[in-house]
């Protein structure tokens, strides 16, 4: 057997030179050294948090994967037939990884007949190779380019390569890791790189009931710690740190009143870390926080003001039958 399997295209390489470890160096550095001591949420993402992120998809308390997969399969058809209403269109999914929820999409505008090719964007080869190799044989009909990259560089070489209108996904609810700021900031860029007439597919978590959000990231099996706790487990890997990762717990609250998730990892004792990248010692008092992850719910009013304020206009949105998620389609104004 040797059929052709088209090639990913690789944009991960930096330009300034820097490498990703001095970036996850600095970061943590940045992070363990502010009064209220911080890590970035996307370092979870080595090869075992996403394994644990897998396993959390797959929680009975973690509604938002199955919620979102129900709003992609009963609303397949007019989704499929809203992207493909002005003829060709390039599918563009950031963040695409296994694109589970993306191929009810897929098998679907190829059931239409949509003409379209599929340009999934990834941080990870492995996942951008593997995933062109199954939609080959699953879906051999469907042209697949897959990126590698950050979105932003992805979507830079997008604009220069693809003709066509575009449609992106940022499916997930994603969009929640972002502060508020951030989250505009993003939408703003990503809105520069399109043009009207252009649509945008956004999963967004929305406001529930508290004790049903506090549930999904504080799981019974204790999945959603270990993947948090993971995080200390990677600085000791990859950054030669001393983290004795019993000695911190795993700590979700959910603000019913701002709609945000925070997650912490809780030193249980008076201790020091020594982190041999960053050459520098790091002091935790008895009960001190790091702060690692926030995960925003949404009302509706708030995401269509998003929207307007990044210049998105809400085309229809689709809900699964409790109303727990929405997939928002925008078009760009
Ligand atoms: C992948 C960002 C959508 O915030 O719900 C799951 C990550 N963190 N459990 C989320 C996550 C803890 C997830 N997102």
């Amino acid at each position: 057997m040797n059929t052709k399997v088209s090639p990913v295209i690789d944009l991960s390489r930096k330009k300034d030179g820097t490498n990703d470890l001095a970036a996850f160096t600095r970061d943590v550095a940045e992070g363990l050294n502010r009064k209220q001591k911080h890590l970035p949420s996307r370092y979870f993402y080595d090869g075992k948090g996403s394994r644990l992120f897998q396993q959390i998809m797959d929680l009975p308390e973690y509604y938002l994967t199955r919620s979102e997969f129900e709003v992609l399969t009963e609303n397949r058809e007019a989704m499929a037939a809203q992207f493909s209403r002005e003829g060709y269109f390039h599918l563009i999914d950031l963040g695409a990884g296994d694109a589970l929820k993306t191929k009810i999409l897929l098998h679907e505008l190829a059931r239409q007949q949509c003409a379209f090719d599929y340009v999934p964007v990834d941080i990870s080869g492995d996942a951008m190779q593997q995933l062109t190799e199954s939609l080959h044989t699953d879906l051999p009909q469907v042209r697949v380019e897959a990126v590698v990259g950050e979105y932003f560089t992805a979507l830079e070489w997008l604009q220069e390569n693809k003709s066509e209108r575009k449609v992106l996904l940022f499916l997930g609810s994603n969009i929640g890791n972002f502060e508020e700021l951030e989250s505009i900031a993003f939408l703003k860029e990503v809105r520069s790189y399109l043009q009207p007439g252009d649509r945008l597919l956004m999963g967004i978590d929305l406001r529930k009931n508290p004790d049903t959000i506090l549930a999904a990231y504080n799981d019974k099996a204790g999945v959603t710690a270990a993947f948090n706790l993971n995080l200390l487990h990677r600085i000791n890997r990859e950054l030669g740190g001393n983290f004795n990762v019993d000695q911190f717990y795993h700590y979700a609250m959910y603000n019913p009143g701002e709609g945000v998730m925070r997650s912490f990892l809780v030193s249980k004792t008076d201790q020091e870390v020594f982190i041999r990248e960053t050459g520098q010692k790091f002091h935790f008092e008895a009960w001190e926080a790091i702060h690692t992850e926030n995960s925003h719910k949404y009302s509706l009013p708030q995401v269509a003001e998003l929207g307007e304020t990044c210049g998105f206009q809400i085309e229809t949105v689709f809900y699964d039958g409790q109303k727990r998620f929405a997939d928002v389609l925008f078009t760009v104004r």
